[in-house]
């Protein structure tokens, strides 16, 4: 027998002593470089604590994060994702955050109309002092995901390695 085999003791071992692992929801925060981003850098540098279930990407701004974008993250698995970006009228690229507005508007009611919920998708406008408001929201969606449950696209998703030769 290989030193890897799993026998019968080990399967049965571990399924008496193994305690269930609870899901977790996975969060993608989408942070623009000027606002959001510095918000959570501050949170950071403040330690105040938030879910660790959640990931930031970082942006230049939220009119750079495309729809696929979005939609991508949740064909992944992502369970709940926040676009964070600056307070209305402070975008340094103009417009940036109202065009990311729109198209998270659209995507949550794409979401809303194939059975996975509007919920799952939230935007927030920050200025970079309120690392408060920053843990706050991201608090608030990953609290909300957990209420909703995994995301169903999860069952869905394909794996990376499939369909690459
Ligand atoms: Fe922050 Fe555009 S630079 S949303």
């Amino acid at each position: 027998m290989s030193d890897t085999a799993v026998t019968s003791t080990d399967a049965a071992a571990a399924g008496a002593a193994a305690p269930a692992v609870a899901w977790e929801p996975q969060i993608i925060v989408f942070a623009c470089n000027y606002c959001a981003y510095a918000a959570a850098d501050l949170a950071g540098s403040q330690r105040r604590q938030y879910p660790p279930n959640v990931r930031i990407i970082h942006a230049p701004c939220t009119g750079k994060i495309e729809m696929e974008h979005i939609l991508d993250a949740f064909l992944k698995g992502i369970d709940g994702v926040l676009v964070a970006g600056c307070l209305e009228g402070g975008c340094h690229f103009q417009e940036g955050n109202l065009r990311a507005r729109k198209r998270t508007d659209r995507i949550r009611e794409m979401l809303e109309e194939i059975g996975v919920g509007a919920e799952r998708l939230k935007m927030v406008n920050l200025s970079a002092a309120e690392a408060p408001t920053f843990v706050a929201r991201v608090t608030e969606i990953v609290e909300t995901v957990k209420a909703l449950g995994p995301s169903p696209l999860r069952d869905s998703r394909v794996p990376e390695s499939e369909g690459q030769e």
